[in-house]
């Protein structure tokens, strides 16, 4: 059963939510801290390690209660319980959205076409874990005897997103593989990654779900030509693996049919690093810590499925973001950690909420009359307070942002961790408060304050708090779906695209450029001129 299709508009909670905004969107919110001493404790949620402090928003208790109508009357606790049964709630490609289930309980069971997936699931992550220790351990060798010390992911999108993050996150956890990911079809990527691995000691795993992906199968011929001069094709099975779900496609490269790890079509490229796409992170940070991953992002599933709303974490996130989207017209969010090894945290984020949620049709097959998916953006605190916080503290744009901190330092020092938070907090403070209790007298010199954020204090950066951080974005991204009335899980937006390039790639082969409008065929000229 696919979720139902209710138009947010046409609810009776959203005219009462448009009241409710006209009435306090000229006020600022700072006004309400004054007013109210128990502000903090009416918007926080304390959850295991994480607590969140969402009072620095332009609400008040209303605004909650009036998100809970609105949440009551689309039935969205029906909508979850559809995501997490397996329904093929990603109605254009009739498929189910089951990474929830690659880090669910063993013994629950979903059938997808009769068939329990956990079995499946269970096989696949037996597979992983044995493949793992087999390189670990140095029982796996390379072509001339040597053990494995470097692993190189060839994927793009969320076939490299994903497992480059996490590694790059918890790079404290990592053992001695190095690890590399090639993704850009520019050929300056992968040289640059070739220049600096031995073909004697590296592991290739291609990662395409598809296995059509262009930029994938260019730059693994490239890869697998550049090993063929160092070495025999009777080499090939020991240095390449694949994943996908076209294990006959990656059968047809060159791959051994006992050398590919199966990802299904349940599960999006988006959100598919907890499956065999997580092979690189196996490898390079150990298989227990890929499952404490796995258990920290099913604690936020559970924590999504079974909170009540003014208490769910996701759910509060999705509706602060429709208030801003909404109501206020804040088309952007930024996501800032105070931490550096999530420098690519906002990058990974981008795929999977603006794939996602970048949506112009709802879920009847309607052009929408009202906005859907947000901009996200980011950067690591403290650097980004040295470049854009200029605009989030004087801009005429607001920017509502989720700061995200941790209690404890990894390796840095104390000294280090308390100037970095210190930072934090002084922060979200100042984009609340701005000048308005001390009136600078000259413009240049005023904040404005009443830009809002939330802050995300988390015990510290962990496998599992690093799986429920992004589960709980991935929950945000569901809710923020079914509130649009939008299909979140499909991107026929990349697809145009996609078709256009390679048109021109074979007009680039013929030099005939007859066919396109002025612009594109003088541009085609000015790249490749003809006579
Ligand atoms: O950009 C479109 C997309 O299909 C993404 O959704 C996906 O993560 C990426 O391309 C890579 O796809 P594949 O894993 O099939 O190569």
């Amino acid at each position: 059963m696919s979720l139902t299709s209710i138009n947010p508009k046409l609810t009776k909670a959203w005219p009462k939510l448009q009241a409710h905004f006209n009435e306090l969107k000229r006020n600022h919110f700072y006004d309400y801290f004054k007013k109210d001493n128990g502000r903090a404790d009416k918007f926080s949620i304390s959850w295991g390690k994480f607590y969140l402090d969402f009072s620095k928003n332009k609400i008040k208790e209303e605004t909650i209660s009036l998100f809970e109508e609105l949440l009551s009357e689309i039935n969205f606790k029906s909508s979850v319980e559809k995501y997490f049964a397996g329904e093929k709630i990603n109605t254009t490609e009739s498929r189910s959205v089951l990474h929830t289930a690659l880090r669910a309980d063993k013994d629950e069971k979903i059938f997808i076409d009769d068939c329990n997936i956990f079995s499946k699931i269970s096989e696949a992550k037996n597979k992983i874990r044995f493949f793992t220790e087999s390189i670990l351990s140095g029982s796996h060798k390379g072509f001339n005897g040597d053990n494995i010390d470097t692993v190189v992911n060839i994927g793009i999108g969320g076939s490299d997103l994903g497992p480059s993050m996490v590694i790059e996150s918890l790079r404290h956890y990592k053992n001695h593989i190095n690890t590399h990911f090639i993704s850009n079809i520019d050929g300056d990527h992968v040289s640059g990654i070739l220049e600096k691995i031995n073909p004697e000691t590296t592991l290739f795993i291609i990662v395409s779900k598809t296995f059509t992906t262009i930029e994938t199968l260019t730059n693994a011929n490239t890869v697998r030509d550049w090993f063929l001069k160092n070495a025999n094709q009777e080499d090939i099975p020991k240095h390449f693996v694949a994943v996908s779900s076209n294990i006959e496609k990656a059968v047809d490269f060159g791959i051994k049919p006992e050398n590919t790890f199966p990802m299904w079509d349940w599960v999006g490229g988006r959100f598919s690093l907890w499956s065999t796409v997580g092979l690189s992170i196996s490898l390079s940070l150990g298989y227990d810590n890929f499952s404490k991953l796995l258990e920290g992002a099913g604690k936020m599933d559970s924590h999504f499925r079974n909170s009540k709303f003014s208490q769910n974490i996701p759910v509060i996130l999705a509706c602060l973001s429709v208030w801003y989207n909404n109501f206020f017209n804040y088309s952007t969010h930024a996501v800032i950690p105070y931490c550096e090894d999530l420098k690519s945290f906002s990058k990974y984020l981008q795929q999977s909420s603006m794939e996602s949620n970048g949506k112009q049709t709802d879920r009847s097959g309607n052009f929408v009359d009202y906005q859907t998916g947000q901009v996200i953006w980011g950067q690591t605190g403290t650097n980004a307070q040295h470049s854009f916080f200029q605009l989030l503290h004087q801009g005429t744009k607001i920017i509502p942002s989720d700061f995200i901190g941790f209690r404890k330092p990894q390796k840095g020092n104390d000294l280090h961790h308390d100037i970095l938070m210190a930072n934090f907090f002084a922060q979200t403070k100042a984009l609340m408060e701005g000048t308005v209790a001390e009136p600078q007298n000259d413009n240049h010199k005023e904040f404005l304050g009443n830009r809002p954020t939330n802050t995300l204090l988390i015990d510290s950066l962990s496998p599992e708090s690093l799986g429920s951080l992004i589960a709980m974005y991935e929950h945000k991204i569901f809710t923020l779906g079914v509130i649009w009335n939008i299909l979140s899980y499909d991107q026929a937006g990349v697809e145009l695209g996609k078709k256009l390039a390679s048109n021109i790639l074979n007009d680039l082969k013929s030099g005939d450029f007859s066919n396109h409008d002025s612009s594109t065929h003088s541009l085609l000229k000015e790249f490749k001129p003809t006579d």
